[in-house]
């Protein structure tokens, strides 16, 4: 359990950093459950990382999350890392142990199954093969995640096609590369499409693929939550496809971290969708 005597510490880096919902999240469970906190953000290059990394323990910090660009280069700073971390190739979180030493995870891929599941309850990688779009840091936890929950076929298509063959052999598996030019008959007879490129994202372009050879019982996630509703979200729900949007990736994401900084296991409800919705 979490020590209630002191002032609880965490927090996000990366450069830059006012983008981030993490803050509204965090502070949001400190309130919560009634606890005396604070998640705040920092901004700090990748030059500044290991410094900042180190100060944590000094500074009283239960530990802290990662984001752009600082998730790969945080490997090779802590003391350890879980498997996962070291599978997906990034880190997520850091947890401050006991003796202040510093603890890599990845809480990513968690974000994402639970997310689908929150909305799909009954969602099973049985009922058919997924298409994954992209081959960075979102999609290797998005892939993780889907061979986590027993996919039998990925379908995986990244524009660099060679990032999506490095993903394919680090992590075995049933995973096809495709190239970029087959992404539209990727789709065909599909269960779940999953975009986990940058495309759709505010200020980037819409992800160009076409929808005509995806089922319409097909799932349909985007893994971004700025907007709110991508191009691609507002497609495939208007063919009939069920959608789940990304930002309950990122808020399910934050309950392990509570686990591993505090003891406590807090909740994705409807009011904290609805407060960090009301920031997008
Ligand atoms: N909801 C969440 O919690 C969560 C978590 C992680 C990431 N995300 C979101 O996921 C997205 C990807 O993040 P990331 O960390 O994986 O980034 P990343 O490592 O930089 O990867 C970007 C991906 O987008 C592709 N891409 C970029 N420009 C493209 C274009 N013009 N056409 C086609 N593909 C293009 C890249 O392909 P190439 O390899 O060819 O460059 C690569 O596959 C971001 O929008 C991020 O916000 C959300």
């Amino acid at each position: 359990m979490a020590n209630t005597d002191r002032f609880l510490l965490a927090c996000v880096m990366g450069w830059p950093i006012s983008q981030s919902r993490s803050p509204a999240l965090h502070n949001h469970w400190f309130a919560e459950h009634g606890l005396s906190g604070a998640y705040v953000p920092l901004a700090i290059p990748p030059e500044r990382l290991k410094a900042a990394l180190r100060a944590l323990p000094a500074l009283n910090f239960s530990g802290c999350n990662l984001t752009i660009p600082l998730k790969q280069d945080a490997m090779t700073i802590v003391d350890a890392v879980d498997v996962t971390a070291r599978k997906i190739g990034a880190m997520s979180c850091v947890t401050v142990r006991p003796d202040g030493t510093l603890f890599g995870s990845n809480n990513d891929w968690y974000g994402f199954v639970h997310n689908i599941l929150e909305f799909v309850p009954d969602w099973s990688t049985g009922a058919g093969p997924v298409a994954v779009m992209g081959a960075g840091g979102g999609a290797r936890a998005v892939v993780y995640g889907l061979m986590e929950r027993g996919a039998r076929e990925i379908r995986l298509v990244n524009r660099t096609q060679t990032r999506a063959q490095k993903l394919a052999e680090d992590f075995g598996g049933p995973i096809a590369v495709l190239p970029w030019e087959r992404r539209h008959d990727a789709l065909d007879g599909c269960a779940m499409l999953v975009n986990a490129t940058s495309q759709g994202m505010i200020g980037q372009a819409a992800l160009d693929l076409r929808l005509d050879k995806l089922p319409k019982t097909a799932l349909v996630n985007d893994i971004i939550y700025i907007p709110r509703e991508t191009p691609l979200i507002a497609a495939a729900r208007e063919r009939g496809n069920r959608t789940v949007t990304g930002l309950g990736m990122l808020l399910h994401q934050g309950i392990p971290a509570w686990k591993a900084w505090f003891g406590i296991e807090p909740k994705v409800t409807q009011a904290l969708r609805a407060k960090i919705e009301a920031t997008l």
